[in-house]
């Protein structure tokens, strides 16, 4: 983890904004978790940019309405945007949603976003509930959708990208450890209530999103595919709860998603170091990696939503 002092000098680093794609007017993307938060700075930033379609995956409908209708409102782009419904609680939507995803014409992005923390115990699929959102239905989403992403690549000329939003809060040694002490099959044992902790089980689906990033991407290498698939490890929000305490402070270091220039009035990013512990990528970090990728491959069999890496894998 970045030091305060670091984290606070980094506020005050010039960030150039890249540029948008040369293919933006054409180019449709989908970003789930969009009603709120990063996710909807995320969507109104391409409506800005000027992407032909966004789509804004969303679990309940009428707040993605809301949302749409105020970034209509603030970028003057009356007629782009749709809603389509997605709740990561239910496999059976995260299928649904890839099927309507498919039967796009091209998709540039998904930018999966959507995420959360759960400080009660709960079990839907037999899993805990933050497992479940941010790492089985993520996964599951990725998988189905990683065919639209290289398709787009052949049939249009460009790079896609499918873009897993993780935390830096899983860079942490106790969540390491956490991890490595788990007792037998990693979805089983997070989704025991007598041993749930809340304040590691949110660290630990972000770290385990983040391996399983990692090892879907080194097998379909951007080399071999032209999708780019990675893990966004340090997004940040100036969050009005759970930063209460520090936020003046925070807000007066804050930017805003448009501007490099520091605002105290609208504050919203704010970025931390880029940093990937060793131990993420060394010889243990890749022994925990293929744990984790072969514990998802198997709860997702056994929850009858198969993947099949191999036609994953080899797909062109
Ligand atoms: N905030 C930070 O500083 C920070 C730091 C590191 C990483 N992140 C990550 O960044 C992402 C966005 O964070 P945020 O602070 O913007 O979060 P947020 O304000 O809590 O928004 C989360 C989004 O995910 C959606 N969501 C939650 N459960 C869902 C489900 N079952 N099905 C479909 N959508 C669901 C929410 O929908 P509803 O509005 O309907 O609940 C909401 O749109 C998350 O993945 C988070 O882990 C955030």
């Amino acid at each position: 983890m970045p030091s305060f002092i670091d984290f606070a000098r980094n506020q005050y680093t010039h960030l150039p904004i890249p540029e948008p794609p040369a293919n933006i007017k054409d180019a449709t993307y989908i970003v789930t978790g969009a009603n709120t938060g990063l996710g909807y700075e995320c969507a109104k930033h391409l409506f800005h940019m000027g992407a032909k379609r966004i789509i804004l995956a969303v679990r309940t409908p009428s707040k993605g309405e809301a949302a749409l209708a105020t970034i209509r409102s603030e970028t003057g782009r009356k007629d782009v945007g749709e809603v389509w419904e997605l709740d990561l609680t239910s496999l059976d939507s995260v299928e649904a949603f890839a099927q309507r995803v498919n039967k796009l014409d091209r998709l540039d992005a998904i930018i999966e976003n959507a995420g959360v923390v759960m400080t009660k115990f709960q079990l839907v699929e037999g899993i805990e509930t933050s497992v479940l959102v941010n790492v089985v239905s993520t996964m599951l989403l990725a998988f189905r959708v990683l065919p639209k992403l290289q398709e787009s690549v052949g049939r249009f000329g460009i790079q896609t990208h499918l873009v897993i939003v993780s935390s830096n809060t899983s860079f942490q040694d106790n969540v390491k450890k956490h991890l490595e002490k788990l007792p037998g099959d990693i979805f089983d044992a997070l989704s025991v209530k007598k041993s749930f902790n809340p304040l590691v089980q949110y660290p630990i689906t972000k770290l385990l999103e983040i391996y399983a990033v990692h090892q879907l991407a080194s097998l379909r290498p951007v080399s071999d595919t032209g999708v780019i698939i990675n893990a966004q490890e340090h997004p940040k929000r100036e969050a009005e709860t759970s930063f209460k305490l520090f936020s003046p402070g925070l807000k007066a270091m804050a930017r805003t998603v448009r501007s490099v220039k520091l605002k105290s009035t609208v504050p919203f990013l704010l970025l931390y170091p880029r940093d990937v512990p060793a131990w993420v990528t060394n010889e243990t970090g890749k022994r925990t990696q293929k744990r984790v990728w072969d514990d998802l491959l198997k709860r997702l069999e056994s929850l009858g939503h198969g993947v099949d890496i191999e036609a994953l894998t080899t797909e062109s």
